[in-house]
């Protein structure tokens, strides 16, 4: 996947209207396929056959007395995973600190009720969108509904392929797969490991969310060249995304894969040195799976990213080496600025960033809700933690140390 430097910062002021952003930045370059997952690139603007819509059995929240900044549609894809319960009460307690009336949703993991969710904030006649997309591409009616309705989509963490959406709010997720593969390069000295030779596993993310292709990217980018001269082998052999993909980033899944995995290659006591693991649900099952069915008795690196509470104690107890942090606090902020600055109609540039005390870029480069579309995006940047930072995270704030040195969120 050929990916632009981040990092690049255009001083042009965007001509924006309320609705400009990603479809109308006006550059032609083609670009390469960033539907990084490996599957092609959502066409633009498609009418995707949208399901009858289920009864909705979101987690709503119900609508907050009109504010006068207006009023707010958060769609969140699940609260089955830690980090999005998280995202939600940040957002909704900045926007409606802010003024702002606010709609917030939980849609099961279920692309059809996510729909119907954001089909329910339009008719309530929302002035703006945040959406962390289930499937991206599933979401194609729905957003040309918000764009036929003139009302600005802010793709929150997961870009969303269609060219409705005005803006992206995440982290450089390309970034947080690098820095998965450079630990693991670091931490086994692979740069001298001489004729020594690794045994890794792969598991990564849902291949219906457009993140997890920019995870699996950045760390294979880094490990394939010790992949390639052999100091790092994948005895089952499964390398390629959609082999090693996780459906929803489910644990049990991840789980059940690995065990397979272990009894069929290293029962035989070949020796597991580390397994890459996208994200900490995913680790979560990997970690199970190596503590009830691996005979080795060497410590397997794991990897995972989000700081969620039990992997945050098993990176205590030794049982998984690191996990790649973003804070989603930070990412709300974020994403108020943005919104507020859409909703006054202001030029959005990288002087937004100066509205916020948090480090981001603007990149006009790196995304495209279709080819050759841009997306103007503010990327926040990743932290490695491991047991010997765990301090940084007791820092930001969100997080309380007890006194049996395990972590827990304070929201
Ligand atoms: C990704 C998100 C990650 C990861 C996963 C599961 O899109 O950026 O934080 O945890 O979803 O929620």
């Amino acid at each position: 996947m050929k990916r632009k430097l981040l990092g690049t910062l255009l001083s042009v002021t965007m001509a924006v209207s309320l609705l400009a952003g990603c479809g109308s930045s006006g550059d032609s370059a083609p670009a390469a396929n960033n539907n990084a997952g490996g599957n092609d690139a959502a066409p633009a603007n498609t009418e995707a056959a949208a399901e009858p819509a289920a009864p909705a059995e979101s987690q709503a929240e119900a609508p907050a007395t009109t504010a006068d900044g207006g009023k707010i549609g958060i769609s969140m894809p699940t609260q089955s995973l830690e980090r999005w319960n998280r995202d939600g009460a940040y957002l909704n307690d900045q926007f409606k600190a802010a003024g702002y009336e606010t709609i917030l949703t939980y849609s099961d993991n279920k692309s059809e009720q996510q729909v119907n969710d954001i089909q329910n904030m339009l008719a309530e006649n929302v002035d703006l969108l945040i959406v962390a997309a289930i499937d991206g591409e599933a979401l194609n009616m729905v957003m040309n509904e918000a764009a036929d309705a003139n009302v600005p989509v802010i793709a929150y963490d997961r870009l969303i392929m269609n060219d409705a959406v005005s803006y992206y709010v995440s982290f450089d997720n390309y970034t947080v797969g690098k820095l998965q593969g450079e630990f693991i390069v670091e931490n086994l000295d692979l740069e001298n490991a001489g004729d020594s030779v690794y045994n890794l596993e792969i598991t990564a993310g849902d291949p219906a969310d457009n993140n997890a292709g920019y995870f699996y990217h950045g760390a294979m980018d880094v490990l394939n060249p010790y992949i390639e001269s052999g100091t790092l082998n994948v005895v089952s052999g499964q390398t390629d995304f959609d082999t090693v993909a996780t459906e929803q980033w489910n644990t049990d899944t991840a789980l059940e894969r690995a065990q397979n995995i272990l009894s069929s290659y290293y029962a035989d006591g070949t020796q597991l040195d580390v397994w890459l693991c996208s994200n900490d649900s995913t680790a979560l099952g990997v970690a199970q799976a190596i503590t009830s069915d691996y005979a080795g008795s060497n410590s397997v690196l794991i990897t995972g990213q989000d700081g969620d509470e039990a992997n945050l104690k098993n990176i205590v107890d030794g049982i998984q080496t690191m996990t790649v942090y973003k804070n989603v606090s930070n990412e709300s902020v974020v994403t108020l600025s943005l919104a507020q600055a859409i909703l006054s109609g202001e030029t959005i540039d990288e002087s937004l960033l100066s509205s916020f005390d948090i480090e981001c870029a603007y990149d006009t480069e790196s995304y495209e809700t279709s080819a050759g579309n841009k997306c103007p995006s503010f990327l926040l940047v990743p932290n490695v933690i491991t047991k010997d930072n765990l301090q940084d995270l007791v820092d930001t704030g969100l997080y309380t140390m007890g006194e049996d040195g395990y972590l827990s969120a304070t929201n």
